[in-house]
């Protein structure tokens, strides 16, 4: 296994590291001043939630994510020569540009390794930052394969961006930090990628006050974590594409898993279509651009997978902001549709002058916003001088998309409403706690 060209020694499968809270808190002392103590305030949509909820604001961070913090410490701890002959990593994303810019701040080379259909938004910064990029393979494994072989070739340091040891300990200095700013916190949730954030929050958080309970969350497209607690070892899974791809890691860390073992209170799955909703009300009610990855804590809140922690004082880390602005314009679109804002339908109406100003009309008295009307005559049964509009609007929700359909029905006699039976809002709260079984999983249905 030594040999092999793989082989990391700080992330050695047959010697795993315990991460230690007194390195943690050298590693906060380490990075202050060059990495930002992000605010952790009250939510806007605290009391709509039912809980007192404080959100810890990572992507407030100079590159976008809760990475530098991790990514800081281990450059600090290289050695002289180390820092001479440089770092290297292999990445999609945030660990990336994270360590391409503190590198460049502290003057040491770094080269990123990317597959070629990386996150271009991330991917580019990277370079923006000063690394030197290289696109190569088409999945992270094939990427990380190229970079240990240039590693080994170019005496360079790697550093993996969710299981080095110093990244868990840098990334731990968050946990520090919401012990001090919600002192009587309940719990903290936390989104689990290869683990590093979970890990390093579980550790300093519990040391700091033991009480505290800790969940990870996934989507119920990366789930890794999930899976290799339940089977008890690492599974290697694939990664469909999702909308959470800082989170994407088909196998969690080394030092992550032997660390997060018993120590986590419990991992949640939430379904990735909660996730754009997340994004849309992060915008709409606190402000905040905050990408895939980092939503999925308020995501997996909402869906009300936490019905333990009504009323509790629960901080939810939001770790990232580089999002694609196509991919926040689809989170906001689906979002919207999601929660009946934007609605589908199909109606047939007369053909004849003023058919169609009548149904637009109808959409105006009742203050629904058309967006588009596509009409249909050559594939409709029936009457030829009836034409079939496919239509779609803005409603104000779940009530003014019902009174809506109550229009339609009494002025047409055909019409089709696309999902109209599914209304999420109504499993909100009402669902049976997940979350309160002694089972160190909970899967979203
Ligand atoms: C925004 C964001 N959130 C969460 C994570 C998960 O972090 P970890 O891989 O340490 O679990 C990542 C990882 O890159 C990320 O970019």
């Amino acid at each position: 296994m030594n040999e092999d060209i793989e082989f990391d020694e700080y992330c050695d499968p047959y010697n795993p590291r315990k991460i230690k809270y007194d390195d943690i808190l050298a590693a906060s002392r380490r990075i202050a001043g060059a990495v930002i103590r992000t605010p952790c305030t009250k939510a806007h949509m605290a009391e709509r939630l039912g809980m007192d909820l404080y959100l810890k604001q990572e992507f407030m961070q100079y590159t976008g994510s809760f990475k530098e913090r991790g990514v800081r410490n281990t450059l600090l701890l290289l050695s002289d020569e180390q820092k001479k002959f440089g770092v290297i990593t292999a990445t999609t994303g945030n660990h990336g540009i994270a360590m391409s810019y503190h590198a460049s701040q502290l003057g040491i080379p770094c080269v990123i390794v990317a597959p070629v259909y990386a996150p271009l938004n991330k991917v580019t910064k990277c370079e923006q930052m000063g690394a030197k990029l290289i696109l190569y393979g088409t999945n992270i494994w094939e990427s990380k394969l190229h970079a240990m072989s240039i590693k080994k070739e170019k005496r360079m340091t790697y550093i993996n961006g969710y299981d080095h040891p110093n990244v868990i300990e840098g990334h731990g200095s968050i946990g520090i930090e919401i012990i001090e700013q919600v002192p009587a916190v309940d719990a903290i949730v936390v989104p689990c990628g290869g683990g590093s954030l979970l890990c390093g929050i579980a550790i300093s958080a519990k040391h700091l006050k033991p009480d505290t309970e800790i969940y990870g969350v996934e989507t119920d497209k990366t789930c890794s974590m999930v899976e290799s607690l339940r089977k008890n070892e690492r599974i290697k899974m694939d990664m469909p594409s999702t909308i959470a791809d800082g989170i994407a890691v088909p196998m969690v860390g080394v030092n992550t898993f032997y660390n997060i073992k018993g120590l986590v209170d419990k991992m949640i799955v939430v379904k990735e279509d909660w996730v754009a909703r997340a994004i849309m009300h992060l915008v709409e009610e606190e402000r905040f651009v905050v990408e895939g990855a980092g939503s999925v804590t308020i995501a997996a809140v909402m869906a009300g997978l936490f019905p333990n922690l009504k009323g509790k004082k629960v901080v939810c880390v939001i770790s990232g902001g580089n999002i694609d602005t196509t991919i926040l314009a689809r989170a906001l679109e689906r979002g919207m549709a999601a929660e009946g804002r934007l609605v589908k339908f199909k109606v047939t109406v007369n053909d004849r002058p003023g058919g169609m100003a009548d149904m637009c009309a109808l959409l105006a008295g009742i203050g629904v916003t058309l967006r588009d009307l596509v009409p249909e005559r050559a594939w409709v049964k029936g009457d030829v001088f009836s034409v079939e509009l496919k239509v779609i609007v803005e409603t104000r929700g779940w009530e003014h998309t019902k009174e809506l359909i109550d229009q339609i029905k009494k002025h047409y006699k055909e019409y089709y409403f696309q999902d109209m039976n599914e209304h999420p809002e109504k499993t909100v709260g009402n669902r049976r706690g997940p979350c309160l079984a002694p089972n160190p999983v909970c899967m979203q249905k």
